[in-house]
């Protein structure tokens, strides 16, 4: 699969450190902690990069956290990021480390991005000489939540950093396999909850009530029809009201209705605008229906956008690495991911690392799922891949 390349011995080198990546990573897999609690998570990371000789800065927004290495000669600071979160998901994967804690696990696989970032930490360690400038490591906590990032970046985490790289592994994508994308890669995400008031009553009796449970039903429809009128198709929004909550019998109008979603876009401009047509739409209609209704609009996560120049390095050091046919097209996709406010603040990358079956993989478990698993040979060449793309910059 692999050339002979100038990275040739750094993808040796992460391969002789596969068995403890796979060590560590199931440790951290058997042991799962959900957003904002990573304690333990963040411990043993601490403690293994003590071992490599850093001198890793804990607490850093949330449970992050920091190390940095500093080349023989200096330079520019490259940052490297990996998220450590896990799910509130009961694992149904059958793997034999799977998840001790009830109803919590790692069905995202943050606990290999923590391994292949450790061992990037590590392998870049034995190439200090060969490097001019810095190396930050950032293992980020909260992710799943949104919050991660942000706590990071306003403890400074990006002062001083010139570009930011990261990665996500792909169950759907085979192992040994990286998809990259120009430009937008993930969609931006935002919250909405609509609160609505109208005037509880007898159900036989509607003259004598103001139904919000219309109104509610209006809307729904109403945002979906409108959304498709008002932004060009070839703009990709997604409006998906995920719970409806009102009145608790058969026979009752109730008083209140409350309807909670997310919207998910595509370019920044896009997402700038979702808020006042959502608000302006769920208030009118509401009108309408002579209801009120209280919009709580918020912009949790920007589009993900990589740098077209950094997108350009990771493609070359890939193709080097890996061969160009190990490297494939990345599909755009709504789902979310912080990292894109670090792409606000940097330039960087962010791409996909095929973490699936070699056959078959478009029928894996995809990401969040109770039975999603991945091939853990995608540890060492994350690692490695990571290494690559700070070193070749720093040179
Ligand atoms: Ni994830």
């Amino acid at each position: 699969m692999s050339q002979a390349t100038a990275f040739q011995p750094l993808l040796d080198a992460g391969k002789k450190l596969e068995d403890e990546l796979v060590r560590f990573r199931r440790d951290l897999h058997e042991n799962p902690e959900l957003s904002m609690e990573e304690s333990e998570t963040a411990a043993k990371v601490a403690e293994r990069l003590r071992a490599l000789g850093y001198e890793p800065k804990t607490g850093v927004g949330g449970h992050g956290v920091v190390a940095e290495l500093v080349g023989a000669k200096p330079g520019r600071t490259i940052a490297l990021r990996a998220d450590m979160d896990a799910l509130p998901i009961a694992e149904e994967s059958g793997e034999p480390f799977s998840s001790k804690r009830p109803g919590v696990m790692h069905a995202c696989g943050h606990d290999a991005h923590t391994a292949m970032l450790l061992g990037a930490a590590a392998l870049l360690a034995q190439q200090r000489e060969r490097i001019a400038g810095s190396v930050r490591f950032l293992f980020q906590s909260a992710e799943e939540i949104n919050r991660g990032a942000r706590l990071m970046i306003e403890q400074g985490v990006l002062d001083g950093v010139d570009e930011i790289y990261g990665l996500h592994n792909l169950p759907t994508l085979a192992a040994g396999k990286v998809a990259t994308r120009y430009g937008s890669l993930m969609g931006s995400v935002d919250r909405i909850e609509i609160s609505l008031t109208g005037k509880g009553g007898h159900g036989a009796i509607p003259d004598q009530s103001i139904d919000p449970v219309v109104a509610a039903s209006a809307i729904v429809m109403g945002l979906q029809s409108a959304v498709s009128r008002e932004i060009s198709p070839f703009d990709p929004v997604v409006v998906t009201i995920g719970s409806l909550q009102a009145g608790d019998t058969y026979n009752v109008i109730p008083h209140r209705a409350s309807l909670v979603g997310t919207i998910r876009t595509f370019s920044p401009a896009v997402q700038a605008s979702m808020k006042e047509r959502v608000t302006r739409l769920a208030g009118k209609i509401a009108e309408a229906y002579r209801c009120t209704a209280s919009v709580d609009y918020t912009e949790m996560t920007p589009v993900l956008v990589s740098a077209d120049e950094c997108v350009a390095h990771v493609v070359r050091t890939v193709e080097q690495a890996i061969g160009a046919d190990n490297r494939v097209e990345a599909a755009p996709t709504l789902a979310g991911e912080d990292f894109s406010l670090y792409l606000q603040q940097v330039p960087g990358c962010f791409f996909w690392l095929g973490s699936g079956p070699r056959e078959g993989a478009e029928r894996a478990y995809g990401l969040h799922h109770p039975k999603f698993r991945i091939e853990e040979t995608c540890l060492p060449l994350g690692a490695s891949l990571l290494a690559a793309i700070a070193l070749n910059r720093l040179q």
